[in-house]
């Protein structure tokens, strides 16, 4: 294992990780001494400076370990999907990250989880540079979020001068989609409540419409893509709403995140088309009043988690 300077370096100790006390509820987390994670030769060791809890950081906090496993994965110890933060030690058989590497990325697939000031991850697996001068803060927030409204959006084959409606377009994939869709050349009508409309707008739509006011398949036009962001416009309801030939895509769907789609949302971070809304920012020990926030379904964009201090984060 490699370390700064090229030394070889011996990781161990412990650090602090929010762990499950007991699957479930929010109140059963907790930040907790825990050994740090032994990167395997070829992963790579993060010293993570923020993370986020997403909608997925819920639910597979509820979900009991049998299910997990039936979906092919393991339980973890340690939630957290998003991460940005430095390479601090590389394994032997790593390739292309070095010690002092800014990166970004998910925990997706691996045995580590994000919400901890360490995790060991592939380095041929989620995970690239920071761009630029992008914050820890800035970059962590992206991956789960932009990765999966980037997918829907080309699945549904995003492009020039398309009408596009994103629901739910002040979350985090929402919040996404538009930008995503804007910087495609489409136009996008958001649907959210009132009070998100100025920000929605500030992201690129070009309309507004408010569900709390409005009914949304009543409205009586037609799109070439409608893009349920947040699990509340099913494909029935959704038929009101497409043009001849039009495509419908939801965040109900599963699927798996790719390297590609990593990089692409990485090159949108850094050409200033894509940035991420933060709703608001915890520190590692109330994770717990974080996973309370996301799950009451109203955050505005992304819920951030700052691990290391303020100025070594980039909200300072
Ligand atoms: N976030 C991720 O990284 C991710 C990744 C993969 C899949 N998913 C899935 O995608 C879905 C959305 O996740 P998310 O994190 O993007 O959502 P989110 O941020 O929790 O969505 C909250 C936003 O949705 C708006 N909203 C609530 N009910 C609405 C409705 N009926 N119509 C329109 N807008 C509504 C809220 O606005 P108001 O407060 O104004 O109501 C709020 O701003 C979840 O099912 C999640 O499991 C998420």
């Amino acid at each position: 294992m490699t370390g700064r300077g090229g030394q070889r370096t011996a990781v161990g100790g412990t650090m602090r990780a929010v762990v499950t006390r007991r699957p479930g509820s929010a109140a059963g987390l907790e930040v907790r001494e825990v050994p740090v994670p032994v990167p395997a030769s070829d992963e790579v060791l993060v010293r993570v400076h923020a993370t986020s809890v997403t909608r997925g950081d819920v639910v597979l906090r509820k979900m009991p370990g049998l299910v997990i496993r039936a979906f092919g994965e393991r339980p973890k110890k340690v939630l957290g999907h998003d991460f940005a933060g430095v390479v601090v030690a590389v394994g032997d058989e790593a390739l292309g990250f070095a010690p002092g590497s800014r990166v970004m990325g998910t925990t997706s697939g691996t045995a580590h989880g994000a919400h901890a000031e360490l995790l060991a991850v592939p380095a041929e697996g989620m995970i690239v540079e920071i761009p630029g001068e992008a914050s820890f803060a800035e970059a962590a927030p992206v991956p789960v979020g932009a990765m999966t409204a980037l997918h829907l959006l080309s699945e549904a084959g995003v492009g020039k001068g398309q009408r596009v409606l994103v629901n739910g377009a002040s979350g985090s994939v929402g919040s996404y989609a538009v930008q995503i869709a804007k910087a495609r050349g489409a136009r996008v009508t958001a649907v959210c409540s009132g009070r998100n409309a100025d920000l929605v707008r500030g992201l690129g739509a070009e309309e507004v419409v408010d569900y709390t006011t409005a009914d949304v398949t009543a409205l009586g036009r037609r799109f070439d893509i409608v893009l349920d962001a947040v699990g509340t416009l099913r494909k029935r309801a959704a038929r009101a709403l497409l043009a001849d030939g039009g495509a419908y895509a939801t965040t109900r769907s599963r699927r798996d995140e790719t390297l590609a789609e990593l990089m692409e949302v990485r090159d949108l971070l850094a050409s200033g088309a894509l940035h991420a809304v933060v709703d608001r920012v915890y520190d590692l020990e109330d994770v717990p009043a974080a996973h309370a926030r996301v799950e009451g379904g109203h955050k505005r964009g992304n819920v951030l988690v700052r691990v290391r201090a303020e100025d070594e984060v980039g909200l300072a």
